[in-house]
């Protein structure tokens, strides 16, 4: 379905970091909706909502920098390097046969690739992005375009994405690759943002790069690791029709894969299947498109020792909830060292996020944008076929929940407890719920409000609803 609306929404979900005045308005143009100009113009409608089918439900994904520049892990030269760990190379202009002696100590043995899916499952993730290679150019794969890259490079001498496939394929999770296909500080003729080259070494063509380093390289990716679930592009710098034109042809080696925005940006019909807002969350959500807000949980993608800025568990699940109520996705991202560890601090947070989930789980998976312009009280709303979800965030002091809807109410209970009725009375500004005197969850509790027949929104503040001509879930109106 396709919601909704203007809002002015001001419940803050606090402190999510560098976030720009985003988390002010619940809803969104659905993510169901039509993209209608996607990656293949020949692909209907029907079947682009059939191959986004499992994404759209899955609304929790995570990310995975994981790269040589976990080795200096945010330190050069005796100097801690600002910025995000993966730049190290590029921030510190660290000359490329420098950077290139980190892979010498790489060795990652304790990745263990069963246990990285069974932490992401156990967190509720239904899907897995791994940076199969990033800017600094090193292939976390056995590629054969390149002795740049773990398997030759490094005493490791095994391929951790094809031990990822396989224990993704064991544990039923969808894998997806990042690759960074325009810049990449290694090979001759890589792009580089932020100043270009500072190594020699660097320069080249820039076709040779892409015909001989980034072509070959998202082929094998393509070839030899079973289903790919998404190809995750990334900074399309000096990226033009024809060279995107190449990559983007190897897609169909993966019919079914998703594809984000960032492959080449001047040209729609590169634009992907997703918008990726980066450590944001807007406002709405994007009208006629799918959004994935991903995200650090401390202030770095790629590992680095002495980042100890952690997002508290409650503030991410309020982010996947503020998400999931604009019908996006959430790719959540973890850091692991460089002796193949996902952070202590991270899998912590994403067991605490898992465990909410379990109980909660019903309200976020296979949900849609919630249809409020605003909400009389702290939380979020996520919707399905005849039932609200709300995510009460603060319990109000007075155990009433306004709901604005005009609908008749089948029942209300907290989620989990459909038994234990909760009390139900109309009022001019929509329905009244009796909150129970509970301790309520800290995160957030989810009270199910079943609904009798198309949905009717009441805005706050309005004389009582008069009756709508059509569903209000047919009205598509978004702010974007
Ligand atoms: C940026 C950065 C990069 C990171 C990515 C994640 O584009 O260049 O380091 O991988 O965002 O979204």
């Amino acid at each position: 379905m396709k919601a909704l609306m203007n809002v002015t929404f001001a419940a803050a979900i606090t402190g999510a970091c560098c976030l720009n005045n985003h988390n002010l308005a619940l809803f969104a143009a659905d993510s169901a909706g039509a993209n209608d100009a996607s990656s293949s113009s020949a692909e209907t409608k029907g079947q682009l909502d059939a191959r986004m089918k499992w994404w759209r439900e899955a609304r929790f994904g995570m990310f995975i920098h994981w790269g040589v520049y976990s080795v200096p892990a945010g330190t050069w030269d005796g100097k801690q390097i600002p910025g995000i760990g993966e730049w190290i190379m590029n921030r510190a202009k660290i000359p490329m046969a420098d950077y290139a002696k980190f892979t010498e100590q790489f060795t990652p043995v304790k990745f263990n690739a069963d246990q990285w899916v069974s932490i992401a499952k156990a967190a509720g993730q239904k899907y897995i992005v791994i940076t199969a290679k990033h800017h600094d150019g090193f292939a976390m794969f056995h590629s054969k375009a390149t002795p740049y890259n773990i398997y030759d490079a490094t005493p490791f001498k095994r391929d951790p994405l094809a031990e990822l496939a396989e224990a993704c394929r064991k544990q039923g999770i969808k894998l997806g690759f990042y690759y960074s296909q325009a810049q990449d500080w290694h090979h001759p003729g890589g792009a580089a943002a932020k100043g270009g080259h500072w190594d020699k070494a660097q320069d080249g063509s820039m076709d040779d790069y892409i015909d001989k380093i980034a072509v070959p390289q998202v082929r094998e990716l393509l070839t030899n690791y079973g289903d790919v679930a998404v190809l995750w592009w990334d900074t399309p710098v000096n990226m033009n029709r024809e060279r995107a034109a190449k990559l983007h042809e190897l897609l169909k080696l993966q019919p079914q894969i998703i594809t984000n925005n960032r492959l080449y940006r001047g040209d729609p019909e590169f634009r992907g299947d997703t918008e990726t807002p980066e450590q944001k969350i807007p406002e709405t959500g994007f009208k006629d498109r799918d959004w994935e807000t991903c995200m650090t949980m401390n202030k770095t993608w790629g590992f680095k020792s002495y980042d100890h800025d952690w997002k508290s568990t409650q503030m991410l699940l309020h982010n996947l909830i503020d998400i999931s109520s604009k019908g996006g996705n959430y790719l959540l991202n973890v850091g692991p060292t460089s002796e193949g560890e996902i952070p202590t601090e991270s899998v912590e947070r994403l067991k605490e996020i898992g465990a909410w989930l379990a109980t909660n789980g019903e309200a976020i998976y296979g949900t849609t944008a919630g249809p409020f312009t605003k909400l009389p009280f702290d939380g979020r709303c996520t919707q399905k076929p005849g039932k609200l979800y709300l995510h009460v965030f603060a319990w109000p002091k007075d155990h009433k929940l306004l709901v604005p809807v005009a609908n008749k109410v089948r029942a209300a209970y907290l989620l989990g407890k459909p038994t234990e009725k909760l009390d139900v009375a109309s009022t001019a500004g929509g329905k009244s719920i009796v909150l129970p005197e509970i301790t309520p969850d800290p995160n957030a509790t989810v009270v199910v409000v079943e609904i009798e027949g198309p949905l009717h929104v009441t805005q706050l503040g309005d004389a009582p609803p008069a009756v709508e001509k059509e569903p209000a879930t047919s009205k598509a109106k978004s702010r974007n």
